[in-house]
């Protein structure tokens, strides 16, 4: 079980995040990809059933990920380890402990500071109906179009 302080919040990606770090359940989908690599970040999908999702998240050493949101996504970004300092609409934290969790509801614009350690992040979804499932990486969206062009490693832009 991965250690945990209940959210705030009671709705289905709440209960679904409770029982997901509760049992661990591995459910990989039996069609399409299993693993999406971006430039410096590995995505893997864990478990997926219906509208819910878990993907982990394997962030290189020294990396910047730029302000975005994900427009069809609702979720939970649950830190399991490494050096990672979140930015989310002006505010900005840094997480340490496992189980530590941050909710990013569907155009939360945020971004991410991963360290010298690289980052480990275990990402809880639950999708907009009607959207076929994919990494979350599929549904993003960037705060300034000029990012796109620019690249994720840390001081290259
Ligand atoms: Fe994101």
């Amino acid at each position: 079980m991965i250690p945990f302080t209940k959210p705030e919040y009671d709705d289905s990606l709440t209960r679904f995040l409770v029982d997901y770090l509760t049992n661990e359940p591995a459910l990989p989908p039996v069609t399409g990809p299993v693993v999406h690599m971006y430039e410096r970040v590995v995505g893997s999908t864990l478990y997926r059933s219906g509208r819910q999702q878990v993907q982990l998240f394997t962030i290189m050493p020294n990396t910047e990920i730029p302000m975005h949101a994900h427009p069809d996504v609702d979720s939970y970004e649950v830190y399991l380890g490494g050096d990672i300092h979140f930015r989310i609409e002006g505010g900005s934290k840094t997480v340490t402990e496992i189980g530590a969790m941050i909710r990013l509801f569907p155009d939360t614009q945020h971004g991410a500071t991963i360290g010298q350690r690289g980052g480990l992040l275990l990402s809880v979804q639950e999708w907009r109906a009607g959207v076929d499932l994919s990494s979350i990486g599929e549904s993003w969206t960037f705060h300034d179009p000029c990012h796109v062009h620019k690249s994720f490693e840390a001081g290259a832009h």
